[in-house]
C-alpha cells in the first residue's frame, strides 16, 4: 500500500475527496478519524476531506450524513472547503469517492507527478461495486446509510493496510 514507515514525526496524510464535501468525504473522514481513535493512532495520521466543486464551501456536513453518523456514534464536525492544486503536494493518499471526482483531481495534475497517490476509496472496499461511492444528495436515508455502509468497509480495510507500516515508539 504504501513503502514508507509511518511514524509520529512524519505522520500519514490522507485526504478524501468527493464532488460538494458535504456528504461522503465527511463521511470518510469521520469514520477514519473514529476508527483511527478507536486503535490509539491519533499521532500518526493527518486526516480531512474537500470537495473538486466550490458549491458549499464553509458549509456543516449534510444534516442526513450528520445523522446517520451520530447514529454510529460519529460526530461529523467538518467545514466544506474546495480541493486545490497543493493538496496534490500536502497529502500521502487522496481518495476520491468516484471517477469524475478522479478525473477532476487528476486534471490539477498537469504535469502527472502525483498519480501514485490518486485513488478511489472502493479501492480499499472487499466489496468494490463499480468502484464508485454512490452521491446521495438527491435521495433518502437509505442512500446515505448505503454511503456509510460502504465507506466504513472501506475505511477498516485501508486501516488494516496501513497499520503495518506504523512504528509505536514509547508514550
Ligand atoms: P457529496 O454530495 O459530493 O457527497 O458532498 C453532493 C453534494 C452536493 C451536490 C452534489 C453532490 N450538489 O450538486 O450541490
Amino acid at each position: 500500500m504504501t513503502d514508507r514507515t509511518i511514524t509520529k514525526e512524519n505522520p500519514y496524510k490522507i485526504c478524501f475527496v468527493c464532488l460538494g464535501n458535504i456528504c461522503r468525504s465527511p463521511t470518510a473522514e469521520g469514520i477514519f478519524q473514529h476508527l483511527v481513535n478507536e486503535r490509539g493512532y491519533q499521532p500518526y495520521f493527518y486526516i480531512d476531506s474537500a470537495g473538486t466543486s466550490a458549491y458549499h464551501i464553509g458549509e456543516p456536513a449534510n444534516s442526513k450524513s450528520r445523522d446517520v453518523a451520530r447514529k454510529h456514534g460519529i460526530e461529523l464536525r467538518s467545514r466544506a472547503r474546495k480541493f486545490t492544486v497543493s493538496d496534490l503536494d500536502e497529502f500521502d493518499l487522496i481518495l476520491a469517492m468516484d471517477h469524475e471526482n478522479m478525473h477532476n483531481i487528476r486534471q490539477l495534475d498537469s504535469r502527472n507527478q502525483y498519480s501514485g497517490k490518486i485513488k478511489l476509496m472502493r479501492d480499499f472496499d472487499p466489496n468494490p461495486g463499480d468502484g464508485a461511492v454512490p452521491d446521495p444528495y438527491h435521495g433518502g436515508m437509505d442512500g446515505f446509510q448505503h454511503v456509510f455502509d460502504i465507506v466504513k468497509r472501506s475505511c477498516e480495510n485501508l486501516l488494516d493496510e496501513l497499520e503495518e507500516n506504523i512504528q509505536k515508539t514509547d508514550p
